[in-house]
This record gives C-alpha cells, sequence and structure tokens, in this order.
C-alpha cells in the first residue's frame, strides 16, 4: 500500500515537473521563439524600481507615443501600472486608459494607484491568455512593453487584441532588442524587428515605424492590413 502511494506521488511528480518543461519550452508556431515565462507578481518592485527612468528612459518612451487628450488607449500586460498612470496623465479626464493584465494581484496594485492618485480615467481589466476581454473598435493606441514575448498565446491574443483597435489604430510593442548582445536581459525576454515582422506579419500586420531611441529597447509601431 505504501509503496504504491509512493509510486503515485513519484509518478505526480514526474507529471507535473514534465508540463513544467513543456510549459517553459511552448514555442511561438511561426517563427519557434521559446515563449517566455510571465513574470509574477513579486517582480511588482522591479517594475516600479527608481532607476527604471534613467535605464529605460521611459518619459521618451512615453512621448514617442504622441498621446493626445482625449485617446482611448489600452496597456496591455500593465503589471504594476507604472506605463498606465503616465499615458492616464497624457490622455487626461477626457480619455480612458485600459490596464490590462492576467494576474490579479497586478491589477489589484494598479486599482489602489488610481484610487490614491485620483485617475478615474483607468479601468482595470482581468484579461485571459488568449483573449484581452475588450471592446470592439475602441482602441486609438494598444501599448505593450516588455510584454509581447510572454503571450501563451500570441495569435489568438494578438488576433482579438486587433479587433479592439479602431480602423486607424496603432499597436506598439516596446521590446528589449534582441540584436545587441550588451543589453542585459535573458535572451528569451528579448525580441528582434526580424522576429516582429515575421511573427506579427503572420497576424495581420505591418511594421509602421521603428523608433529606436531608447537605450536598451526597440518602440515598434504596427498598424493593421
Ligand atoms: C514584464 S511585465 C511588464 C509590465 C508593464 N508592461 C511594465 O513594463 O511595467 C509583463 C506583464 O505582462 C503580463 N502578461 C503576460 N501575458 C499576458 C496576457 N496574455 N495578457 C495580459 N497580460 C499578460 C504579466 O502578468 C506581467 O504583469
Amino acid at each position: 500500500m505504501r509503496s504504491a502511494l509512493r509510486l503515485s506521488a513519484l509518478s505526480l511528480i514526474v507529471v507535473v515537473g514534465l508540463q513544467a518543461v513543456l510549459l517553459a519550452q511552448r514555442k511561438h508556431p511561426v517563427s519557434g521563439r521559446v515563449i517566455a515565462p510571465v513574470m509574477g507578481v513579486a517582480g511588482a518592485g522591479w517594475l516600479e524600481r527608481p532607476e527604471r527612468e534613467d535605464e529605460e528612459q521611459t518619459s521618451r518612451a512615453v512621448a514617442a507615443l504622441k498621446l493626445r487628450s482625449g485617446m482611448v488607449v489600452a496597456d496591455i500586460g500593465a503589471g504594476s501600472g507604472y506605463y498606465t498612470v503616465r499615458m492616464a496623465r497624457a490622455v487626461g479626464a477626457e480619455g480612458r486608459v485600459y490596464a490590462t493584465d492576467i494576474q490579479q494581484g497586478m491589477l489589484d496594485i494598479i486599482t489602489r494607484r488610481l484610487t490614491r492618485d485620483r485617475l478615474p480615467q483607468i479601468i482595470p481589466v482581468l484579461s485571459g491568455e488568449d483573449d484581452p476581454k475588450l471592446p470592439p473598435a475602441v482602441l486609438d493606441l494598444a501599448l505593450m512593453v516588455d510584454v509581447y514575448h510572454e503571450l501563451a498565446e500570441p495569435q489568438a491574443f494578438i488576433r482579438r487584441l486587433k479587433a479592439s483597435l479602431k480602423p486607424d489604430g496603432r499597436l506598439v510593442l516596446v521590446e528589449f532588442r534582441k540584436e545587441d548582445p550588451s543589453v542585459p536581459i535573458r535572451p528569451e525576454h528579448k525580441m528582434s524587428v526580424a522576429q516582429v515582422r515575421q511573427e506579427l506579419g503572420a497576424d495581420g500586420f505591418d511594421i509602421a515605424e521603428v523608433i529606436d531611441v531608447l537605450p536598451w529597447q526597440h518602440i515598434i509601431v504596427l498598424k493593421a492590413r
């Protein structure tokens, strides 16, 4: 009896371990890129580190988005809301910022923040791995900072996100430059322009502009075909 229990416990460990390996090695079906694991809520402090402005020049990234008062935008994979609050100030009280994440813990941080900073134009949204859960044809811009490479179901997710963009809406990816080995980030958390062109091209997007003004990251602006 005891040895049977030990055996089933062992097989459970093997199955769970195998699943973890398979999940860790999930690949994009078009490019074969290894999909990165999701950053947990424990990483929220790193997203808010004071040196982020210096290291990533985040103000410059926000300026490059050319946001205007009254725009409706989304911060997809918003994490702790670092970019969400900056976008909310740029679109103002007349605008709207959907802050989406798959982790309720991240959305809890954002909810506390929007109450404290009185930014009611922020709408937290719990999205699914394959669905941003946003209304159709509302977005002037969807921003994904350091998120696209974590999407577990990139094709289904991007297809649904595309339906939430207005006809002239922009999808903007900010990704650590894979082409540059001196950028101090693990390889699976980086993307090259060629990878974005290949993967998003297959999802019906063209690169409209690559804005390379940041120390470590590409800003890649895409438009639906
Ligand atoms: C590295 S963090 C970046 C957070 C934020 N964009 C920033 O730069 O401060 C990546 C975030 O994307 C979220 N994420 C991963 N897959 C997602 C998906 N399919 N939909 C929404 N959020 C997702 C994770 O939960 C995590 O909070």
